[in-house]
This record gives C-alpha cells, sequence and structure tokens, in this order.
C-alpha cells in the first residue's frame, strides 16, 4: 500500500489517528486523516467529563461530529473511554460509594447505548492498574467502590451494547511488568470467570527505546484468548523511526493484534508537547517515522 490505512488493510489490520473534534476543520489535519488513517479514536470527546458534565444530562456534540466524519470517510470508531479517574466531571470527582457507583452505570449505559453500533471498539476501563512493583489496582474513588468495579464496568457495557469489542486499556504495559502482569491475571481471571472482555489495549506512549519482550507480551495476552491493540501510540527520542517499525513489526507477528492507533496526526497536535512523538511535522510533511512505519507495514 502507498498510505498507513491501505498498507495495514493488506495486513487485516486498521490504523487509526486520535482525533480532536476542534481541529477537523484544519485542511492539513483533515486531508492527512482522511488519505492516511482508516480509524479514528477520539482524543477527548467521549470522555466522562465530556460526555455527561452534569449529572444526567449527555452532551454529544463533539462525540458525534467525529462519528460523522468518520462515518463518511469509511474510517471505523474506538470509542475511549468509559471509565477512568481522570477526566471525570466535578460532580462526579468527589462522589463516593454506591452514589458512585450508580452514577458509573448510568454513565456507560448511556454513552455505550448512544454510540450503540458507531464504534466497534470500547476502552470500557483506563488506567485502573498502579504504577511501579505492586502489580495492584490503582487507587481512585471508582477502586474504592469496590474491587468489582472493573467487572461491572464490563457487564454493563456488554448489556449496553453487545456489539461492541469491550477493551481494557492501559500504558507503562509495553513489556513484562509487574503492571502489565496484574492486567494479565485479571484478564485471566475473567475469561476463566466469563466476564465479557474482548481485547486489551496497550498505549505505548513510549520513549527511545522499546522493551525486547514487547512482542512477547502482546502475545501472552492473545493467548489468553483475546485480541490486543496498539492504542496510543507516540514514540519520542533520536531512535525514533526505528523504534516505529519495531512497534509495527510487533503488531504484525502476534495474529491477534488487529490494529494500531497513534496518539495524533502532526507533532503540533501531540499532549507531548515539545518531544515531537508523531509520524508527520507541524506543516503536515511525512517524517523518517512515517516512513519506516509505512515500510514495516510493507514488509513480507
Ligand atoms: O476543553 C478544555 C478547554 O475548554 C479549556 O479552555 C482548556 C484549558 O486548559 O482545557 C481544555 O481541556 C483540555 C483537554 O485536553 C482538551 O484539549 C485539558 O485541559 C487537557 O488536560 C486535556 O488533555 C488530554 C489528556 O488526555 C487529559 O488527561 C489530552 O488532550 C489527551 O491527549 C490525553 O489523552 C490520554 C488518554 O486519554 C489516556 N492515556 C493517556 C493519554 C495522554 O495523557
Amino acid at each position: 500500500g502507498t498510505t498507513l490505512g491501505t498498507s495495514a488493510a493488506e495486513k487485516g489490520r486498521y490504523f487509526g489517528a486520535a482525533v480532536a473534534a476542534g481541529r477537523l476543520g484544519d485542511s492539513t489535519y483533515a486531508g492527512i486523516l482522511d488519505r492516511e488513517f482508516n480509524a479514528i479514536t477520539p482524543e477527548n470527546e467521549m470522555k466522562w467529563d465530556a460526555t455527561e458534565p452534569n449529572q444526567g444530562q449527555f452532551r454529544w456534540t463533539g462525540g458525534d461530529q467525529i462519528v460523522a466524519h468518520a462515518q463518511a470517510h469509511g474510517q471505523k470508531v474506538r470509542g475511549h473511554t468509559l471509565t477512568w479517574h481522570a477526566q471525570q466531571p466535578g460532580w462526579a470527582q468527589n462522589m463516593s460509594g454506591s452514589a458512585l457507583r450508580n452514577a458509573m452505570v448510568n454513565h456507560i449505559t448511556q454513552v455505550a447505548t448512544h454510540y450503540k453500533g458507531k464504534v466497534f471498539a470500547w476502552d470500557v476501563v483506563n488506567e485502573a492498574f498502579a504504577d511501579g512493583g505492586s502489580g495492584g489496582r490503582r487507587d481512585s474513588n471508582l477502586q474504592r467502590t469496590g474491587n468489582d468495579w472493573i467487572e461491572v464496568a464490563f457487564r454493563t457495557a456488554r448489556a449496553a451494547d453487545p456489539g461492541a469489542k469491550l477493551c481494557y486499556n492501559d500504558y507503562n504495559t509495553d513489556g513484562i511488568n509487574a503492571k502489565s502482569t496484574g492486567i494479565y491475571n485479571m484478564v485471566r481471571d475473567f475469561k476463566s470467570r466469563g466476564v465479557p472482555i474482548d481485547c486489551v489495549g496497550f498505549q505505548s506512549h513510549l520513549g527511545n527505546s522499546v522493551s525486547g519482550d514487547y512482542q512477547a507480551n502482546l502475545q501472552r495476552f492473545a493467548d489468553l484468548g483475546v485480541d490486543v491493540q496498539i492504542t496510543e501510540l507516540d514514540i519520542a527520542g533520536s531512535n525514533q523511526a526505528n523504534n516505529y517499525a519495531t512497534v509495527v513489526r510487533s503488531c504484525l507477528a502476534v495474529s491477534r493484534c488487529t490494529g494500531i492507533t497513534v496518539w495524533g496526526i502532526r507533532d503540533s497536535d501531540s499532549w507531548r508537547t515539545g518531544e515531537n512523538p508523531l509520524l508527520f511535522t507541524a506543516s503536515g510533511a511525512k517524517k523518517a517515522a512515517y516512513t519506516s512505519t509505512l515500510n514495516a507495514l510493507n514488509a513480507g
């Protein structure tokens, strides 16, 4: 293929980008998006603070705008994210106990129902595990409602949209370490008990090296019977082009790695200000990392 999306499609995969609704009117941005990418993740527009700014009052504007763009351009949409400790609306941030649990369940039900049939996958739960060596859960208001909050979130999402793939998504899980092993154990437990989980997202906000067991880590999750996806890829550092190729080759080597999403289009669109971690320059030119990514998608 001659674009990221067509090349990935030839390998049975998608190649997506995180998109901000507010940038869709920028013709350089939209031009690259629609030429290169066949999947979209809303960068912020489907998060709790965006979709339910006041309890029980839902706002679909930004998310709907992105879905409409995607439908008009043949791109699939990855929903992000139904629950997270961050970007909660103010009213939820200080809630606790059964009131918060009920609010979470209602939020998941309403959002997954609104976007039913329009998103192919949901990040049902984002970043619920702690960094460091514990392998345990991150403390948060959601975690304090009870350790079963994650499986309740997945069961609620399944009931609302039985057709969507339901994913767990996290960062610093890009190799075999205490955090990724904690998640692995949760997924294994969910599969053994019939808790509905279909996929695991590896954000892959990377520095100047890719873990030597990056592919092996994807594979061990796939071997549990879930799909895996690279969900928020961006890579800083001087070895950027090689590292992008390594990530692409790792995904292609794992048959259940179904797609790759980069977390933005141009360096100037990135949340990592000053790190230039993406595939296009601020003016929209293809970087060396773009070429190495495309070549890796087309190899073999
Ligand atoms: O929308 C408000 C705007 O009204 C206000 O004027 C402005 C002033 O600061 O802020 C705007 O909100 C910002 C929002 O992005 C939309 O631009 C928030 O401050 C800012 O914190 C928010 O950052 C997002 C971040 O998640 C929040 O944690 C980034 O764009 C987004 O790229 C980032 O994405 C996360 C993934 O969801 C999960 N994984 C990590 C990844 C990177 O942090």
